[in-house]
């Protein structure tokens, strides 16, 4: 099977071809428009969507070899996201859908965040755990079966990779800040600054507190180093993600453990996970980098499971801002 996977949830419009589970296109075009902003401006993302998605699509098809009537499978992110730059996603893949006559899936972004741990042909056996840690959401999720999910904890505020972004331009960094704030680090010394680690309620996240933190400091301390500021964050930050998935561990027996969304990019989460997964002896699985953050293999993938076990979506399928994933469990 032939699946034509389209992601427009917030400032990334993305298009995947996957045969067989095996990807042989994902290309990706990040929008540059939000940069003076320092933050996602939802009705330029939807705007920018519109003008990129159909060159994308042709993109796509030319570097897999195939033609528009080759898809069997039209897979689309449907939430949660941005409901305008969802919206034009939908409404393509809709489109496309009645045109060539193929069936159509809608899935939860969420899930396919889940599915990139696959896209490297690993097969994960369930039981697993996975922490999603992205710009929007900060949570760990139980994987009990197949589209089986218990969501453990999810941060009460803000998501890792917004405190990330949000420090990064307090210190008059770029959005998205995460890959600034790790080139930063890399030339900081841990230890010049102390910032409180959260204390976490149940096996939650918050990442206010810290957040605020940096910014008295850098208000306090107008000469402040930059890279020992962005050090000292990020290992805080990281060790908040480890101590919490750490405390998961031990009441949710399980063997693997996947980390995903666009945070997992970072060399110093990697290697500290890396630790604590030979600590409490589980295999850690964590996507090539161009699947850990937002792209549509992850999204063609998802949905071809989806449709393999359940069948195609109804074309009057809506999009949503907000869903978790414990209510598309089946
Ligand atoms: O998964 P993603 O592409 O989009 C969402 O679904 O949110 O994640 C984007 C987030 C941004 O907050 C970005 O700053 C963060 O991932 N990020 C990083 C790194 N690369 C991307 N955070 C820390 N270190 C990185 N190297
Ligand atoms: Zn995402």
């Amino acid at each position: 099977m032939i699946t034509l996977g389209i992601e427009t949830s917030c400032d990334e419009t993305a298009v995947g071809i996957l045969e067989q589970g095996r990807v042989l296109a994902n290309v990706v075009a990040s929008q540059i428009a939000h940069t003076k902003y320092g933050g996602v401006v939802p009705e330029l993302a939807a705007r920018n969507h519109i003008k990129v998605i159909m060159p994308l699509v042709k993109i796509a098809l030319e570097s897999a070899g195939k033609d528009l009537d080759d898809i069997d499978l039209i897979s689309v992110t449907r939430g949660p996201g941005l409901i305008g730059a969802l919206l034009v996603g939908l409404s393509f893949a809709k489109a496309l859908s009645i045109a060539l006559n193929k069936p159509l899936i809608a899935v939860n972004h969420l899930e396919g965040h889940i599915y990139a741990l696959q896209l490297n042909g690993s097969c994960l056996e369930y039981p697993y755990l996975v922490l999603l840690v992205s710009g929007g959401h900060t949570e760990i999720v139980y994987v009990k079966d197949e589209f089986v999910y218990e969501t453990i904890g999810k941060t009460l505020d803000d998501a890792c990779g917004e405190a990330f972004d949000k420090v990064a331009k307090l210190m008059g960094l770029p959005y998205p800040g995460g890959p600034y704030i790790e080139k930063q680090a890399r030339d900081g010394d841990l230890g010049t600054i102390k910032f409180p680690l959260p204390k976490p309620k149940g096996y939650s996240f918050s990442y206010s507190g810290l957040k605020t933190a940096v910014l008295y400091y850098t208000r306090d301390n107008p000469k402040y180093d930059c890279s020992n500021v962005a050090a000292n964050f990020q290992e805080v930050a990281l060790e908040h993600l480890v101590k919490v998935v750490s405390a998961t561990l031990d009441v949710k027996k399980v063997e693997q453990l996947g980390i995903v969304g666009g945070v997992s990019v970072n060399r110093r989460l990697r290697d500290k996970f890396h630790v604590l997964a030979k600590k409490k002896s589980v295999m850690l699985h964590i996507p090539d980098l161009q699947y850990c953050t937002d792209n549509a293999a992850m999204i063609a993938l998802a949905g071809t499971r989806r449709f393999e076990k359940f069948g195609p979506s109804d074309l009057s399928i809506d999009a949503v801002s907000r869903e978790a994933l414990d209510v598309i469990s089946d």
